[in-house]
């Protein structure tokens, strides 16, 4: 069976992961000074036992990465541990209902066709531009409630901190990472200050839409800060569309490798989904995930001391042998297929339902407006980060 990373030969990422398992399924990196965790079993403790794995990771950070990043911990879900986590959750939950997801499909089939017939006009197709990147920023926007228009302001924002993002380290501090760190936080602060200008004004004038119900929605009788509520949005716009971006052409990418494999599918549609599945296991879009340790303790093999940072690589422990069979192979039909894309325990993915979704309603469409469609000999360009697994350019031919 051939292997997208092999036939595009292109991703070190995947070759670099490969070399981890499961020989050290935890391994200390004196260069970066953090755990590197690559099991699956530990992977799973670890997301399991947030009380001695902490997600509140900036609490171990220098002051020169803190400094940036005080105002972000407000509100910042993924940062926030029990009690506080708890709290927002329910409260974000009711905001984020499998209704108001399942509501969305008809949007996304709209918005997916209109994004296509573009790009069929033209008689080619770049994935990433014409489609996976805009559709998911459309639908997190309009379900905020922020202008979808400005779709290239949060483009240029985020691809800046993605650029930097994996190259940093906690020993080797220097004025190249400071410089790093200081455009990082630029842009964040940009971001910021956009989204809390519509949070104001959905306090003075209401809308239908997500902002309006963060701002309103009450816990315990107490209503959420304006930097709770546009810290959360930040999480929302950034964490809700590059990932789902990755998901789109990564699937993509790895049935147009299979042609067997895509043939099955296009026969039966009810295959889609576990199509995008083992993509999100093969190809993980987030390739890592921080913890910092309360306490010392024993991960796989090696003793971390209290208060350390540990990098939580759930795209290794996706690929460990230990836990699927032919870890190496994407396999459409893998059934039960347990991978840890969107995490695990209480930080489970809140948009998971929604990247699926995405995923089966347009890339559906997709399949059924060009029958044959195929990868441009040309190949995909990959994200250089080494924390992303997508891409950023996936050039497609529509007929044969
Ligand atoms: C959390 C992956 C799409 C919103 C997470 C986590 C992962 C993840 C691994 C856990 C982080 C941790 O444990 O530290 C993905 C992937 C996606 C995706 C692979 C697409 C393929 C989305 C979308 C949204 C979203 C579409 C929102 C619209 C969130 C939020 C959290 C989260 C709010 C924090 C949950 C919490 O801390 O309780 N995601 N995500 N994600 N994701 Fe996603």
């Amino acid at each position: 069976m051939t292997n997208v990373a092999d036939t595009w030969g292109i991703n070190p990422q995947q070759f670099w992961l490969r070399g981890q398992r499961p020989e050290e399924p935890v391994r200390f990196d004196p260069e970066t000074g953090m755990w590197n965790v690559y099991g699956y079993p530990e992977t799973v403790r670890v997301l399991g036992e947030p009380g001695t794995f902490s997600s509140d990771t900036l609490r171990v950070l220098p002051d020169s990465v803190m400094r940036g990043n005080k105002a972000m911990r407000e509100g910042n879900l993924v940062q926030m541990d029990e009690p506080d986590h708890k709290k927002l959750r329910r409260l974000v939950s009711e905001a984020f209902t499998p209704k108001v997801v399942a509501d969305l499909e008809p949007r996304i089939a709209a918005l997916t066709h209109e994004l296509l017939d573009a790009a069929a006009q033209r008689g080619h197709l770049e994935l990433v531009a014409d489609l996976a990147y805009p559709l998911p920023v459309i639908v997190i926007a309009e379900l905020l409630g922020v202008p979808s228009s400005d779709r290239d302001l949060f483009k240029q924002w985020v691809d800046k901190m993605l650029e930097f993002s994996g190259q940093f380290s906690l020993v080797k501090q220097s004025a190249e990472q400071d410089r790093a760190l200081e455009i990082v936080f630029e842009q964040r602060r940009q971001l910021t200050e956009y989204l809390a200008a519509h949070a104001t004004e959905r306090v003075q004038r209401p809308r239908e839409d997500l902002l309006t119900k963060l701002v309103q929605a009450e816990v315990d009788g107490e209503r959420l800060t304006t930097n709770e509520v546009v810290n959360f949005a930040t999480v929302l716009l950034i964490a809700g569309h590059i990932t789902t971006t990755m998901l789109l052409g990564n699937t993509v990418l790895c049935l147009d490798a299979h042609p067997e494999q895509m043939a099955r599918v296009r026969a039966d549609r009810r295959r889609l989904a576990g199509a995008i599945e083992e993509s999100l296991r093969f190809l993980s879009p987030f390739a890592a995930v921080g913890r910092a340790t309360t306490v010392e303790t024993a991960l796989g093999g090696v003793r971390i001391p209290a208060d350390k940072l540990l990098m939580v690589w759930i795209a290794a422990a996706n690929r460990d042998e230990r836990q699927f069979a032919r870890p190496d192979e994407y396999d459409a039909s893998r059934d039960p297929n347990p991978h840890v894309a969107f995490g695990r325990g209480i930080h489970f993915c809140l948009g998971a339902p929604l990247a699926r979704l995405e995923g089966r309603v347009a890339l559906g469409i997709l399949l059924d407006r060009f029958p044959d469609l195929r990868v441009d000999p040309a190949g995909p360009e990959f994200i250089p980060s080494p924390n992303m697994t997508g891409v950023r350019k996936l050039p497609l031919l529509l007929a044969s």
